[in-house]
């Protein structure tokens, strides 16, 4: 893996890590992908007075991607949280991720301070997963 990369998504993401809203769980979180082709978004938690309507840093992240120009592959997406405990995705966000994943897809989990406490493939995190394939079913020979 790209060494200097990791640097950037590193950066990025504690960049928008400092951003977060959280004034609810005081739990920080950044989040930076870096798409297939090299572009690089990032993300952080934006909470809300009604709890649930919270949004993760990873989904900000993929929201950054996708209104930059439409759906792209993520080559590694990257979670700055607050150590010692990595902070892994939650089960929404990987299903999120899933859907612009590929096999290769990785996921890096680093503390607040940069060190890397985390990394495994999207797959190892969301096995047996349903995706955008499973709704590949030749809908335009079959309008509804
Ligand atoms: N959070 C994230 O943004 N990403 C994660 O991977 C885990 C949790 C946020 C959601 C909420 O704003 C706060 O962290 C505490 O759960």
């Amino acid at each position: 893996m790209n060494k200097n990369m990791i640097t950037t998504l590193t950066e990025k993401a504690l960049a928008a890590r400092r951003n977060a809203y959280a004034p609810y769980s005081r739990f920080h979180v950044g989040a930076a992908l870096v798409t297939e082709d090299g572009q690089v978004f990032s993300g952080c938690n934006v909470e809300n007075a009604a709890y649930p309507e919270g949004v993760c840093a990873e989904a900000g992240a993929i929201s950054a991607m996708v209104a930059a120009g439409g759906a792209q592959k993520i080559a590694i997406l990257l979670v700055a949280g607050k150590g010692p405990a990595p902070c892994l995705p939650c089960g929404g966000c990987r299903q999120k991720i899933r859907e612009f994943a590929t096999q290769r897809t990785c996921v890096l989990v680093v503390d607040e301070s940069g060190h890397p406490l985390f990394e495994d493939t999207l797959h190892a995190l969301l096995p047996a997963s349903f995706g955008p394939e499973n709704l590949e079913t030749g809908a335009d020979k079959n309008p509804l």
